[in-house]
């Protein structure tokens, strides 16, 4: 048995949300939690002071784009990504398997590891499954994901089936790998592996199968928000959440609407990141009660009220919409900065409160009250 990160502290009673504590090197995490995307070491226009302030207990980044610039040389001189970035609680590292499947304008897999070309030089390189263990071991990723092979909606299901394969085999390659370099009990990550199988479910059971055999330390779920309709991706979360054990954390990789989000925390997820929240702030998309708000519109020129009326972070305290449209217009930095600021602290707080409601055993009804107002949709 791996050792146990995680406990679960409530069961909701209408649905199968939980409470829980995930125990890092960097601190304890409560869950349900959203992580937010810092890919090049930098939650993008927001500062790790501004983190601590909204009260993110963890973030995460990236080791293909990590990898590739600064390179692991000035990580490790530096002591580590913490230091380098100034940033004191955990770090989860994504593999680089997703990056190199949606970035690299050259990729072969093959059995031995990820061979790509590099989207900033055009450099080649091989990404193995123990490489990749030992570049977040120097990072000091308090989680490290496996490296894995993600399927996009549509492909067909021999290939599905090649890539949940290779998956298990780096899974297995990964384990021994993590297991080597937290021997010594020096660097303390933990290792989490990745649910393949894209939209067949008997694929998705193999995989889950394979995945909790492996016996990690938390498992996420990937290939999924890969382009398919929300109802499908509902579905085969909902069905490959099932076959996983309650006594370890569920990650769904890749999603950040609130609509997404509530439905994985009802299906008893417990982590999720998304870029969403800051790229979709710096498009002026911001996220209020009442819907999402594009704030170029004309209807917003003379509009002095706060982005929204209950919100409690400082952009909402201190600037309008009409501020905010003339800097967003206008093309400020300034822009970019109090939009993602707002778009986080609007998250995490739907979190918290959802782990309220189900520590009060009443998810079912926060989801549906949330949604309705959500829905009821400005713009
Ligand atoms: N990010 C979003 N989806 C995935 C996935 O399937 N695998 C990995 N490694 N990262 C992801
Ligand atoms: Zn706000």
């Amino acid at each position: 048995m791996s050792e146990t990160i995680f406990s679960v502290v409530h069961k909701d009673a209408s649905s199968k949300a939980r409470t829980g504590i995930i125990q890092l090197p960097h601190g304890p995490v409560e869950t349900p939690v959203f992580m937010p995307v810092g890919t090049n070491g930098t939650v993008k226009a927001i500062t790790v002071d501004d983190l601590h302030e909204i009260g993110f207990q963890i973030i995460l980044s990236n080791t293909y784009h990590l990898y590739l610039r600064p390179g692991t040389g000035v990580i490790d001189a530096a002591g580590g990504l913490h230091r380098f970035i100034h940033w004191d609680k955990n770090i989860l590292t994504d593999s680089g398997g997703f990056q190199v499947f949606s970035l690299a304008p050259f990729r072969k897999i093959t059995e031995g590891g990820a061979k790509f070309r590099s989207h900033i030089d055009g450099s080649y390189h091989l990404l193995s499954p123990e490489r990749v263990v030992e570049i977040q071991s120097i990072l000091g990723s308090d989680i490290q994901m496996q490296l894995d092979v993600c399927t996009s909606y549509g492909t067909n299901y021999k290939d599905a089936e090649k890539a949940l394969i290779i998956t298990d085999k780096w899974l297995k390659r990964a384990k021994s790998a993590w297991e080597a370099v937290t021997d010594d009990g020096i660097y303390q990550g933990k290792l989490f592996a990745i649910v393949q199988g894209n939209f067949y479910k008997d694929l998705r059971q193999r995989s889950a199968e394979l995945v909790v055999a492996a016996d990690t330390p938390g498992i996420a779920i990937g290939g999924l928000s890969v382009g398919e309709p929300f109802e499908v991706f509902t579905e085969y979360l909902q069905y490959t959440t099932a076959l996983l054990p309650e006594h370890k954390p569920r990650y769904v990789m890749g999603i950040g609407t609130p609509e997404f989000i509530l439905e994985a925390i009802e299906q008893g997820v417990d982590m999720f990141d998304c870029v969403f929240p800051t790229r979709t702030g710096r498009n002026g998309l911001l996220f209020t009660r009442q819907g999402p708000i594009t704030i170029k519109k004309g209807k917003y020129e003379y509009d002095f009220n706060p982005i929204d009326e209950e919100c409690t972070c400082k952009v909402c305290r201190n600037y309008s919409r009409s501020y905010l449209r003339h800097l967003y217009r206008t093309g400020e930095i300034l822009s970019s900065i109090l939009a993602s600021y707002h778009n986080l602290y609007f998250l995490h707080d739907l979190v918290r409160s959802a782990r309220r409601a189900i520590q009060e055993n009443r998810y079912t009804s926060f989801k549906k009250d949330f949604l309705y107002s959500y829905k009821s949709g400005t713009s």
